[in-house]
């Protein structure tokens, strides 16, 4: 007769998403649909990411994987995680910019990530939560994490919105694009038409100034658009991709050129900051931030967002989450 040996509970990698939200819950659903990983969901609210991971396990038949995902309030739960997203905070509403969520945020993101590194201290630490760059430095701090470990989850998600820009404007496949977005996640974030190309020709050869403008200023703009649109919460389908595209790439050791937040300790001018750059992402994290040539105007773009960033930064010393 067939008898069937039980599926242990965590038999491969893990990824523990902590906040099981909108983007939380998306990212589990692509990192267990795509067959990455198994998951861990965790958020405060009893009952949520019990009920999420249950509704993902009840889709398992039709999506075709057996990776487990489990939902739970309790850290230990989380153990031996390979890579945990925080993605636990408030989104923006409208009219509400991203450094206006900073003070509640932070006090989040103080929270979670020393609690979940307890329980997997080896684990890649990808940063979700708004106000990104700001958000990553805090969480890279109470950590006490070497900086190659941490990495904020934004550059990807705004160079595919770019992409998608482009695409739309030239009316062709999004395949044949690629775009790079540095800087912060914020207002002053700087795409680099220099860097984006359709098959490997730059846009700048390809648009007109006015046209290429245009597509800037609304990649710039692309998270509050959707805020506008939806008046109910923010984007989270692209944001789950670009973080999906993050943990891919370390679990799997791709090394893949990927623009993140990440710490800077002299590239590109930068000190003591995590900042959007491009950067080799694989297993270790980040094995090398990337140096681009960048033109006279696109590196003093850099520093103008570096200095709001670093405004931010500074800004949680009074709230004593941060040592001066
Ligand atoms: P959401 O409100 O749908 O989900 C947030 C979840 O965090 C909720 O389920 C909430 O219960 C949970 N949470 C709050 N405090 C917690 C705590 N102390 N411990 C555990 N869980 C906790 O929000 P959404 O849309 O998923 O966005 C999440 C965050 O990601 C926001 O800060 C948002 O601004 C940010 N975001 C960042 C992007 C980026 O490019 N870096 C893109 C999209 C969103
Ligand atoms: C976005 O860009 C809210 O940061 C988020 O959609």
């Amino acid at each position: 007769m067939f008898k069937p040996t039980r599926l242990q509970k965590f038999s491969s990698t893990r990824v523990t998403v902590i906040g099981a939200g909108n983007v939380g819950g998306t990212l589990a659903q692509r990192l267990a649909e795509k067959n990455l990983a198994d998951v861990v969901l965790l958020d405060i609210a009893p009952g949520k990411p019990q009920g999420m991971a249950l509704d993902l396990m009840q889709a398992r038949a039709i999506e075709h994987h057996d990776r487990m995902i489990i939902g739970t309030n309790d850290y230990s739960e989380t153990a031996n995680s390979d890579v945990i997203v925080i993605t636990a905070g408030v989104p923006r509403k409208p009219g509400m910019s991203r450094d206006d969520l900073l003070r509640v945020n932070a006090e989040i993101v103080a929270e979670v990530t020393p609690k979940a590194l307890t329980f997997s201290p080896k684990a890649i630490v990808v940063v979700v939560t708004n106000p990104l760059d700001v958000m990553t430095y805090l969480a890279w701090k109470v950590s006490g994490l070497p900086g190659h470990q941490v990495v904020g989850m934004a550059g990807a998600l705004d160079a595919s919105r770019f992409q998608a820009f482009i695409a739309m404007e030239l009316g062709i496949s999004i395949e044949d694009v690629t775009a790079m977005v540095m800087g912060g996640h914020g207002d002053l974030m700087v795409p680099l038409p220099r860097y984006s190309t359709v098959s490997g020709v730059p846009l700048t050869e390809l648009m007109t100034e006015e046209a290429i403008a245009r597509l800037v200023e609304r990649t710039r703009n692309g998270g509050a658009e959707i805020v506008q649109l939806m008046q109910t919460g923010s984007a989270y389908f692209a944001p789950a991709s670009a973080a999906y595209e993050m943990v891919d790439a370390i679990l799997l050791n791709r090394r893949r050129i990927i623009p993140v937040a990440a710490y800077l300790n002299g590239e590109y001018g930068l000190y003591d900051i995590f900042m959007g750059v491009p950067v080799q992402l694989g297993r270790r994290g980040v094995d090398t931030v990337v140096e681009l040539n960048l033109a006279e105007n696109e590196l003093a773009a850099l520093h103008n967002s570096a200095k709001s960033v670093r405004q931010n930064i500074d800004s949680l010393i009074p709230m004593g989450l941060l040592l001066p």
